[in-house]
């Protein structure tokens, strides 16, 4: 049942804007109206992380989009989750397909992130999602489930952990997955979920769709039962975000 999942709309504004543009953003979300039955998260640049928190509404939440694997030390040009709750936020977006595929990140990696967030205490959203020729030879779910699988021994806490199912094909392409395409891989996600986590964490577990979700096909693919939200990039940027957090009604 979809209704014990309260629908959440992530924005990732990936390296996207300044502190004129996110005056520009916090506007238009002010105004919204926003539905308060959908949680809303921002995932910012980490140079911006404090301004977008000390700008946006408490109600909404800020991400960073990226963090290290520790607390601290010699690791010049990473983050760590303390930092990201020292800028006053309480999420991050990690193994987003552009860690993956721009910067190299492997499963193991992104799975340590995960864990050692969930231990610092931040809410976590794990991206996974296939390339365009794994899906074409018929490999989508092999490849999903073998990203769910990295992940699982380091989450502590599914309680905090919004996964977004993104097919890389679909990102910054204009190209969505249909309502039914989308609905068919997030409903063998939870079936995977019950097999190999519990029965519980698939029906709370909140999995929500990213790649080129924008006003016009959000309603529809709001309408899936497992489609419990979306992860939004490129319409984020636009007062066509707040159409997307109010797709469900
Ligand atoms: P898009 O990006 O909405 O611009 O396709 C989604 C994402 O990368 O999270």
């Amino acid at each position: 049942m979809s209704g014990s999942r309260k629908f959440f709309v992530g924005g990732n504004w990936k390296m996207n804007g300044d502190k004129a543009a996110i005056d520009g953003i916090v506007d238009f979300m002010k105004k919204g109206p926003l539905n308060p039955n959908t949680e809303v998260v921002v995932g910012c640049p980490q140079c911006y992380l404090s301004y977008t928190r000390e700008k946006l509404p408490a109600e909404i939440g800020v991400a960073a989009q990226n963090c290290y694997k520790v607390a601290k030390g010699a690791f010049t040009g990473e983050i760590s989750p303390a930092m990201v709750k020292d800028c006053g936020c309480e999420w991050v977006i990690l193994g987003h397909s552009e860690r993956r595929n721009v910067f190299n990140e492997p499963d193991q990696l992104i799975s340590e992130k995960v864990g050692h967030a969930l231990e610092a205490g931040l809410k976590v959203i794990p991206c996974i999602g296939e390339k365009l020729d794994e899906r074409e030879s018929n490999r989508t779910e092999e490849v999903v489930f073998a990203q769910m699988k990295a992940l699982v021994p380091n989450i502590s806490d599914w309680s905090r952990v919004v996964i977004a199912y993104e097919p890389v094909w679909a990102i910054g392409t204009g190209k969505t997955a249909s309502p039914e395409q989308a609905q068919d891989v997030h409903a063998k996600l939870r079936q995977w979920l019950t097999e190999n986590v519990s029965a519980e964490v698939a029906e709370s577990c909140r999995i929500i769709y990213g790649g080129s979700v924008s006003p016009s096909n959000c309603a529809e693919l709001a309408k899936m039962g497992d489609i419990d939200g979306f992860l939004v990039g490129g319409a984020s940027l636009k007062p066509d975000f707040v159409t997307i957090i109010n797709a469900r009604g």
